[in-house]
């Protein structure tokens, strides 16, 4: 059985002195206490990652690191990119083809699929945020379908200037279910916007829901350990 995940999207927020703050904001048993079941996945900006994997990544710890992006290059002249190769000395998990990247950056599907096949050559799981299921059948990887990660995440539903307005759960179950109709049965399919702790269990409590996907409510060390503590 896959562990259930909840995925913290820093985006672009924090320095490393709130890094550090953040860090020292979280439950001390939730630090520390392996949740069996639950992987907890921070993804911060790439400058924080070798920070937090000295803070987050102690012996029994639920916590893994988790990068925002990645190059859809495998390396050399290309100003600005982190490939895959990079990451993998310090994360487990790539978020590839945000909404956000998609919109402010360009990104069209085949980017999305040369960014995954980079993880999975790196032995990195790639999870993968689409609003459709167009965008869910162009990502799908037949051959590695079940180390893909799908986050079923409608644009409309991402929290914007602190207001948060979560897609339906039952249509979340629904898309959940259609995209592993496409993918694969074996993968797991995350929901991704205005997640907070409030509604987590509402998503997560789905059959073909397997976690989530938390910007805003991620920030708050408070908020995204109540978030935790309800699914764990
Ligand atoms: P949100 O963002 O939780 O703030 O809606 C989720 C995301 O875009 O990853």
């Amino acid at each position: 059985m896959e562990k259930t995940l909840i995925v913290a999207n820093w985006k672009e927020n924090f320095t490393a002195a709130e890094a550090e703050r953040w860090v020292g904001g979280l439950n001390e048993e939730l630090r520390i206490k392996n949740k069996g079941g639950v992987e907890i996945v921070v993804c911060p900006p790439f400058v924080l990652t070798s920070i937090l994997h000295s803070l987050l990544l102690i012996p029994n710890s639920p916590f893994r690191l988790g990068a925002q992006d990645v190059s859809k290059f495998e390396g050399g002249q290309y100003t600005g990119e982190v490939s895959a190769k990079m990451l993998k000395d310090f994360v487990s998990y790539v978020i590839v083809g945000h909404s956000e990247r998609r919109k402010y950056f360009g990104e069209t599907n085949e980017d999305v699929g040369l960014k995954i096949e980079q993880c999975l050559k790196h032995d990195l799981a790639p999870i993968v945020c689409v609003s459709n299921l167009e965008q869910a059948s162009a990502s799908q990887c037949v051959n590695e379908s079940n180390k893909i990660i799908f986050v079923y995440e409608p644009v409309e539903a991402i929290s914007t200037g602190g207001e948060f307005h979560p897609d339906d759960p039952e249509h979340a179950q629904v898309m959940a279910k259609e995209i592993k109709a496409v993918a694969g049965q074996d993968i797991r399919v995350l929901y991704g916007g205005s997640v907070t702790s409030e509604n987590v269990k509402s998503f997560v409590s789905q059959p073909d829901i397997n976690g989530v996907l938390v910007g805003q409510a991620s920030l708050d060390a408070g908020e995204f350990t109540k978030i935790c503590d309800e699914i764990c």
